[in-house]
């Protein structure tokens, strides 16, 4: 163990001190809206290295640089389409994220050798005042160790980086509790490469022209062009086998009585809870609800000792297709339609 990590209450003196950390080359856990992230000076080779250290990830996954100001934005790409205005002006600070042509202050180590940036204005004060007290750009991927699920409180983060990081802030529950949403752009159109909290839908109110990316809904396999590195590896695995099991409630029912084992556990809506027989963590009715609770079930599934984990299929429009795409990846796209 190499710190012995703190967890301090989200306060303007711990915003202070993560940021005299981050000045010298340390890797802050730091609440965001969506998910909590690993924090460290995105221009500072050393400290990056540290954030793929802590995690346990592959070096050719770019991470995220975070900022607090729209001079930022100009600072460190080299080119910014009209639309990326717009969509700024529409969304930030929130979660979403722009993949734009990086220029020369971004170090190769930080985009995973891509001549490309992926920048968030997130929403959360704490996060805005650590980057801004820090005074550089924030990269930061979510704070879980690499192939977990994301961490959506403070103590998740504990859990996977205690004596990895020196110090986490205690931001509370993530509101949003999936990661960004990443775009890309091609000539006129947006090209959603990880949906999240803002929505297809939403990104059609500014601009008519959005595909949505094959990696989102299949397997990516060896021969596809992956335009996002993070799309390639394995996700969100809990240690249980997941399946996503489409249908009605009672086929469910029906489904999960035929193939339980002695620790099975399903995910289920909020009005099944009263007619469901066996073991289960709710995740809420909505679409909402769903993506923030589906990381700390999918962490809490762990705790429990659960072999199999059966999970109603939530709706795949909206912020829903954010909820599928992560529990696809948690079940490594073992889906049984009924
Ligand atoms: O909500 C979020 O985005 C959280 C919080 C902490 O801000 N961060 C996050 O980072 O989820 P991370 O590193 O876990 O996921 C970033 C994803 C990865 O799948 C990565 O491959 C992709 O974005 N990405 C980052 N930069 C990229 C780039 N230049 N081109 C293509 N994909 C990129
Ligand atoms: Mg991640």
């Amino acid at each position: 163990m190499k710190y012995n990590t703190v967890i301090a209450k989200d306060d303007n003196i711990s915003i202070i001190h993560a940021s005299e950390l981050i000045k010298v080359g340390e890797v802050v856990g730091m609440p965001t809206e969506t998910v909590y992230g690993l924090a460290a000076d995105a221009v500072n080779e050393e400290a990056v290295k540290k954030i793929f250290e802590a995690k346990g990830r592959p070096q050719d996954n770019p991470l995220i640089c975070h900022i607090c100001n729209m001079g930022m934005l100009e600072k460190y790409t080299s080119f910014i389409p009209d639309l990326a205005y717009k969509l700024a002006e529409a969304f930030w600070p929130g979660p979403l994220t722009m993949i734009l042509p990086k220029n020369d202050l971004i170090p190769l180590s930080t985009s995973g050798g891509l001549d490309t940036v992926g920048i968030r204005f997130p929403a959360h004060r704490s996060a805005q005042k650590l980057i801004e007290l820090s005074g550089t750009p924030l990269a930061a991927p979510s704070a879980n160790l690499s192939g977990s699920p994301s961490p959506t409180t403070a103590k998740h983060v504990y859990d996977d980086m205690n004596g990895r990081i020196p110090y986490i802030i205690d931001g509370g529950d993530s509101e949003v509790g999936v990661e960004s949403t990443v775009i890309s752009f091609e000539n006129n159109s947006v090209r959603i490469l990880r949906p999240g909290f803002i929505s297809a839908e939403d990104l059609l109110d500014i601009t008519e022209n959005v595909i949505i990316d094959n990696g989102i809904m299949h397997s990516i396999s060896e021969t596809d062009k992956v335009r996002s590195p993070g799309m390639k590896y394995k996700h969100y695995s809990p240690k249980a086998d997941v399946t996503i099991v489409d249908g009605n409630l009672i086929d469910f029912i029906k489904y999960v009585q035929e193939n339980k084992t002695e620790n099975t556990y399903s995910m289920i809506f909020n009005s099944d809870k009263e007619n469901f027989p066996y073991k289960a963590l709710v995740y809420g009715d909505t679409s909402e609800e769903q993506a923030a609770l589906i990381f700390k079930n999918l962490r809490e599934f762990d705790e429990l000792g659960a072999d199999r984990v059966f999970v109603r299929s939530p709706e795949k429009d909206g912020v829903g297709l954010a909820v599928y795409n992560r529990l696809l990846r948690a079940a490594a796209f073992k889906v049984i339609k009924l």
